[in-house]
């Protein structure tokens, strides 16, 4: 089973991303995944003001990097749940990024934004970012969009995906690219 780590992005108080994660991991789970969600949340982090990790790699300055580096390690692909903040991804997903480096090389990686239109100036960025941490960043994405939002921030049960219907077939397109990559990319760095 391919091993897949769903990042929660966003922690903010009130963060949309809680309604997402869920129907993010029981649908690519029902895919055939090993899903783990990693909240950000669950990992605090200084601003990055370290030695470059991408020279360091798994010489972690503190306990708390390596406790995120170890957990980034086990995933053999991610999926990244961002907002949008300013045109641009939300500070605390870069930060944890910066803190980290070789646990993200060579996997690839998928997204799934939100916001006015989907989150995809945010993703489009970290499409940049992923290839700097020499990622595949996966063509297929998940745009959550104002009309896909507002019912879902209605409901209040987070286990309602129906709000989700519309955007059913974006997940599969993503999952389907995001498994050959994780399968063939994990075969790659056996080699
Ligand atoms: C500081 C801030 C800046 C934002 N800027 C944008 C933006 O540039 N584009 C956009 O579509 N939405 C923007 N929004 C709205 C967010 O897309 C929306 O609040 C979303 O739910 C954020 O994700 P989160 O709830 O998981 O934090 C912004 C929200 C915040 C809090």
């Amino acid at each position: 089973m391919t091993r897949i780590q769903i990042i929660m992005g966003t922690t903010r108080t009130g963060r949309f991303s809680e309604r997402v994660a869920p129907w993010a991991v029981q649908r690519l789970k029902d895919r055939g995944f090993e899903v783990e969600l990693v909240d950000l949340r669950d990992y605090p982090l200084p601003f990055f003001d370290q030695k470059p990790p991408s020279v360091t790699l798994r010489d972690y300055p503190t306990p708390e990097v390596a406790r995120l580096g170890r957990k980034l390690d086990e995933a053999e692909g991610f999926v990244i749940l961002t907002g949008e903040y300013n045109h641009g991804y939300p500070a605390v997903l870069k930060n944890a990024m910066d803190h980290t480096f070789i646990e993200w090389r060579r996997k690839p990686v998928a997204f799934i934004g939100w916001g006015g239109v989907g989150g995809a100036r945010a993703i489009e960025q970290l499409r940049e970012v992923a290839v700097e941490f020499e990622m595949a960043p996966m063509r297929h994405a998940v745009h959550i969009l104002p009309e896909d939002i507002r019912p879902a921030m209605k409901s209040k049960d987070p286990g309602d995906f129906s709000v989700f219907e519309r955007i059913e077939p974006k997940l599969a397109a993503l999952a389907e690219g995001l498994e050959w990559w994780a399968r063939t990319l994990s075969a790659g760095r056996a080699d």
